[in-house]
């Protein structure tokens, strides 16, 4: 009877139900809704939507009424940094349908209303530069011939996938990157994050599964990674010091003979002496299986799968950094922050719950309701992102 009466007391001071909450992952958000300033990049709070390809573009790779909305939804949505999703700066390294590109007068003016349109709303909005190297398809990049760091034959079949870039090349696709650069600060973009991880070109070049030359861009880690450093320098000198550089990059690509946890630390330990103001950490390639970006999440335990990575390359690094992968409770979210990592990046939660963040801010820590079932993906190559919870087929 004593118990009982004490327990009741317990319960009535909420202390059972916040001890019962913080087993769930239920944890109050004190970290997660301070102000981000780090690495040139000031948000009103520390999420930020990681880069998302969602199949909106229009098929010439420019921005549309529907991807804006998307975005604007983020930003009513109290997200802090939105990511664009892949935007290719070049016209042969498209590799998925309805993929946002940079390399047109066409395509700097929609991208420039898109910045507009989402600073103006008092959103932050920066930019993901990339290109698919070996993953293009001529099915859509208007059936260039395919770019990688070495020559790609079909095993069976012995025909030509991918054609080594020559040096020329290499220096055409670094003038690309160079003028996507500098069209984003002109835009009105908040800053530029090049892609280098998930099996993308400059991923394909730290990678000896792709990188097979014998050249200054390939043979040991240091020339793997100099077309990214080369990138860098000529980035720079085009855009000045006040504008933020940050990277996407692999924390390992977990895959055989690609890149490594130490190839990671190295290439993390020479990033700000090349210019980067900060890093996203991702891990994985399309190869990786089910080691790849977007893992399956069914417990607290599965979340924030490249965190311990995450923390050794913000220390070799010095630099921000913000982690990508997996991330779904609040608990997890505190837990990611008081261990030092500076910001939390989603993508398949945003997809489902695009209010997901105001939901948080307003109370509700319950976690994010994606299945990490990856359907999203399969709706953005069909017709554009969706959550499997919300179609009706
Ligand atoms: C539909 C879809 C599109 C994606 N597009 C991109 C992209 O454009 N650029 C990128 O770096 N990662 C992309 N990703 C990977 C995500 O940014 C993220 O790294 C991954 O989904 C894991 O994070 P999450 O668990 O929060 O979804 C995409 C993922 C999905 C599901």
């Amino acid at each position: 009877m004593v118990w009982r009466g004490k327990f009741l007391f317990l319960e009535f001071m909420g202390i059972f139900d916040s001890f019962k909450r913080s087993l769930k992952g239920y944890v109050p958000l004190k970290n997660a809704f301070t102000p981000f300033k780090a690495g040139g990049i000031e948000a009103k709070n520390r999420f930020f939507r990681s880069a998302t390809w969602l199949g909106l573009a229009a098929e010439n790779g420019e921005v549309t009424q529907e991807l804006t909305k998307r975005y604007s939804d983020l930003v009513r949505g109290d997200v802090g940094f939105i990511w664009t999703g892949l935007v290719s700066v070049s016209p042969e390294g498209v590799n998925l349908p309805r993929m946002l590109q940079l390399h047109s007068k066409q395509h700097i003016d929609s991208l420039g209303r898109l910045a507009r349109s989402i600073t103006r709303a008092g959103g932050k909005i920066g930019i993901q530069l990339a290109h698919g190297g070996a993953m293009s398809k001529r099915e859509f990049n208007g059936r260039k011939p395919v770019l990688a760091p070495s020559e790609i034959r079909d095993p069976r079949t012995n025909e030509i996938k991918a054609n080594e870039i020559s040096i020329p090349e290499i220096m055409r696709i670094i003038s690309d990157f160079t003028h996507a650069a500098g069209a984003a600060k002109a835009m009105g973009f908040n800053a530029i994050q090049l892609h280098l991880a998930h099996g993308f070109l400059f991923n394909q070049f730290l990678s000896p599964r792709f990188n097979k030359r014998s050249d200054q861009y390939g043979g040991q880690r240091d020339g793997r990674a100099f077309i990214i450093k080369q990138t860098l320098e000529y980035i720079r000198n085009a855009i000045g010091n006040d504008f933020p550089i940050w990277v996407k990059m692999n924390c390992s690509d977990f895959v055989a003979n690609g890149q490594t946890e130490d190839d990671a630390l190295s290439l993390a330990s020479h990033l700000m002496g090349w210019g980067v103001n900060g890093i996203e950490v991702s891990g994985g390639t399309p190869d990786s299986g089910k080691l790849g970006p977007c893992r399956e999440v069914f417990k607290t335990i599965d979340e924030a799968y490249f965190l311990s990575l995450a923390l050794k390359i913000k220390k070799v690094s010095r630099l921000p950094v913000i982690l990508v992968g997996g991330i779904r409770s609040t608990g997890i979210i505190e837990d990611v922050l008081i261990k030092g990592i500076d910001g939390i990046s989603l993508s398949r939660p945003l997809i489902c719950e695009p209010l997901l963040v105001k939901r948080f801010s307003e109370g509700d820590l319950s976690p994010s309701i994606c299945l990490s079932c990856n359907e999203c993906f399969r709706y953005s190559y069909e017709s554009g992102a969706a959550c499997a919870q919300f179609v009706e087929e």
